[in-house]
């Protein structure tokens, strides 16, 4: 299991700290949560701010976009080269040419579903797809409980990705913790996001248990 610790609930008044912390701790990505006030009811950080994460970073950033107008935001941070760019299929009119935009900067690419959005809705897209990020709590906010039914959609969609020979990565976000986290690895999940959980205690020991 690759675990993905979620800044959002780290301590932003040291933030290049709690970045290398997580690094040296052994994340395997860092991941970025990009807010906007409008489609989520929270704001959070910009590029100016991720590139400074950016600098900091030893472990690849993974950024997940909860914005309208996806397409402009992809413009702001693409120029930050993340491993990944993910974004909400809710919010999307034209995901297919959004994923090829991101991969024309040579970033990986990845959709977002919100708890009710059904992996059928993606399926045409599997195979362009390095990454489906799916949303075990409603975004906007680190610290939720987690929505058990993601479990059922990680399984469905996993065996969508196999019948489409294609080679997409399953990630989980929101409520991830070492009570979960075998149901989500039995369900052929690949990446956990986990905030609160990591940060609330010894950032290795709690990325250690996850993995
Ligand atoms: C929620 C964010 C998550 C969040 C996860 O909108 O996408 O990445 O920070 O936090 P926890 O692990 O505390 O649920
Ligand atoms: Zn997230």
């Amino acid at each position: 299991m690759l675990v993905a610790p979620s800044i959002l609930s780290a301590d932003f008044g040291k933030l290049n700290d709690e970045i290398t912390a997580i690094c040296d701790a052994g994340c395997d990505l860092v991941h970025v949560d990009v807010m906007d006030g409008h489609f989520v009811p929270n704001l959070t950080i910009g590029p100016v701010v991720v590139s400074s994460v950016a600098k900091v970073a030893t472990k690849p950033l993974d950024v997940h976009l909860m914005v309208q107008n996806n397409t402009f935001f992809v413009e702001l941070f693409a120029p930050l080269k993340p491993e990944y760019i993910t974004f909400h299929i809710e919010e999307e009119k034209h995901p297919h040419r959004l994923i090829q935009k991101i991969k024309s900067y040579g970033i990986k690419a990845g959709i977002v579903l919100n708890p009710h959005t059904p992996p059928e809705s993606i399926e045409f897209l599997l195979g362009d797809l390095d990454m489906v990020l799916l949303m075990s709590v409603n975004p906007g906010f680190g610290g939720q409980s987690f929505i058990p039914t993601v479990i059922e959609k990680a399984r469905r969609l996993k065996a969508m990705i196999a019948e489409k020979g294609a080679a997409t990565l399953i990630e989980v976000d929101g409520g991830v913790t070492d009570q979960n986290i075998n149901l989500l690895k039995e369900a052929g999940v690949d990446i956990v996001v986990a905030g609160s959980y990591v940060f609330k205690q010894d950032y290795k020991t709690a990325i250690d248990s996850l993995r």
